[in-house]
């Protein structure tokens, strides 16, 4: 057991607030945007909730020249401006209390001699009991550095029972080889059990109800395979376009960036069978056997799109091509759309297409998974009543405006038989009076509380490239994406890639 772990606990009981015990939590990487958006936010909205012990710290690395009152300074304008609770002087004074900066280069033996210095400080001090978690918010090229540094300054292994992780944001690599090395570097200094690789979608509260939907339910599950399933669509679109992240996303593109992960997470999500329990060795055999049973469909050019936005208008402002955005080549070949059919080979989905697609600069934001039905055998009606008939559809609402949506069809009032399709909701914000978490909140209190169901392991990275390297090279020895306009749906291609399979998108 864990110093600090209650021993009168039981971690199945899930009606007692799940309480992270004494630790740390130190970031590199904590001048990014990342750091700033999205996790120092979330370790105040979890104090706020009263989830971090009261000794908790909070300690940053960065090649900055500040003093911890700078570094508090900081982490208090992100929390201002980008936390989800409101603001409480009470939980700000004693937090913040925790906080410490270390200023250093990766490469800085004295930095990081520092770091260790301060976080026995902060053992005696905040009585953080020898745990800390490192979470890397930093470009993958400088994995090897601050985790070889981790390990020759004695901080990778706690001592007496206390624990050390480690947290890795995405991207894990760029491809199979580089996901590799990069597993190798990590998995050189920390046990699986300590490394916890960070998919954001898998903290939304939406994703999770992917489960909660297909299996505390029954009336679904009978239908849910290739008897009734026509196909699937997932969509994640966004309306931005790449901000300031010229620097990441060029020479990435959307499919690494989304598809590799979010977005196959989601497929295995929805087409795998029903663990034996939540345990994270169950969740995970199940998810992998849906990415290991993955076939990419013959003939890249008639089952992909990749588009690139272009000038176009966006919530009635005109909005710059990706090529014009700063600190982008003129002749970039990054797609910022990207659109895949993936067949998953197995006896439930066998003839069932997934259709993966997303993109930036697109009509709206939203998330959503929709699977849609095949049509009635026979229709015992006249051509004309059927004509506004669509498929059924049911759609998981990921984002914004999460719910569910069940859309069949229905008579139009009227004194003729005709028919229309409508739709059924559930939404978070009707049934539920609690707001959801933010991801991060749910993602790095699991980390402190060593919780694992949520974190994919290096196997399910593997096959997510396994799954997407070939599409990518052949996108690479294939031209450029097609132009879209900024504010679209994306490029024609992906209209005409559904075409021939006879189906066409959903407008979300
Ligand atoms: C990240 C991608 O993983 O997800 C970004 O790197 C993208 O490009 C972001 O904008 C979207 O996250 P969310 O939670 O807003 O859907």
């Amino acid at each position: 057991m864990s110093v600090g772990a209650n021993p009168l606990r039981d971690p199945q009981d899930r009606r007692l607030p799940r309480i992270a015990g004494p630790c740390s939590l130190v970031i590199f990487g904590v001048t990014g945007d990342l750091a700033r958006k999205k996790l120092m936010p979330a370790v105040y909205d979890l104090a706020n909730r009263g989830l971090l012990p009261p000794g908790f710290a909070l300690v940053g690395f960065a090649r900055r020249d500040w003093a911890d009152q700078d570094f508090a300074k900081v982490v208090h304008d992100a929390v201002k401006e980008h936390s989800r609770t409101p603001f409480r002087e009470e939980t700000w004074r004693q937090l913040s209390e925790g906080f410490r900066f270390v200023p250093g280069e990766f490469s800085d033996d004295r930095a990081f001699d520092k770091l260790r210095t301060t976080v026995e400080e902060l053992d005696e001090a905040r009585g953080t009991s020898g745990n800390h978690a490192f979470y890397l918010s930093i470009p993958p090229g400088a994995f090897p550095d601050v985790v070889g540094q981790l390990k020759e300054h004695g901080l990778a292994t706690g001592a007496g029972g206390s624990w050390r992780r480690v947290v890795i944001e995405k991207p894990f690599g760029h491809d199979l080889a580089s996901a590799r090395q990069l597993n190798d570097v990590v998995s050189e200094v920390f046990p699986q059990e300590a490394v916890f690789r960070i998919d954001h979608y898998l903290g939304k509260e939406t994703v999770q109800n992917v489960m909660a939907f297909r299996f505390a339910n029954a009336m679904f599950e009978p239908v849910w395979n290739s008897h009734y399933v026509d196909h699937v669509q997932i969509t994640m679109a966004e309306d931005i376009g790449i901000g300031g992240r010229a620097g990441y996303y060029d020479g990435i593109g959307a499919a690494r960036d989304v598809i590799q992960n979010h977005l196959l997470q989601l497929m295995a999500l929805i087409a795998m069978e029903d663990p034996t329990s939540f345990e994270a060795g169950n969740l995970r055999r199940e998810k992998q056997k849906v990415l290991a049973s993955v076939a990419i469909p013959d003939g890249l050019n008639l089952h992909t799109a990749r588009g690139q936005y272009a000038r176009g208008w966006q919530g009635g402002q005109q909005v710059i091509g990706y090529l014009d955005e700063a600190d982008i080549s003129r002749r970039s070949t990054t797609e910022t759309f990207a659109a895949i059919r993936l067949d998953i080979e197995n006896r439930r989905w066998a003839g069932v297409p997934f259709y993966l697609r997303t993109g930036k600069r697109l009509g709206r934001r939203v998330t959503e998974v929709a699977v849609v039905f095949k049509r009635a055998p026979h229709l015992p009606f006249t051509q004309t009543a059927t004509e506004e008939l669509g498929q059924n559809a049911l759609v998981m609402r990921i984002q914004p405006d999460e719910g569910v949506t069940l859309r069949f069809g229905a008579k139009v009032p009227g004194t003729a038989m005709e028919l229309r399709d409508v739709n059924m909701d559930f939404a978070y914000g009707g049934a539920f009076v609690e707001s959801s978490p933010e991801a991060y909140e749910r993602l790095i209190l699991d980390v402190l509380l060593g919780d694992p169901p949520l974190f994919p392991q290096h196997e399910e990275v593997e096959l997510s490239w396994q799954i997407l390297d070939p599409i990518i090279k052949g996108w690479a020895a294939n031209g450029r994406p097609d132009p879209y306009p900024a504010g679209s749906w994306g490029p024609e291609s992906a209209d005409e890639m559904l075409a021939r399979d006879g189906r066409t998108w959903r407008r979300p």
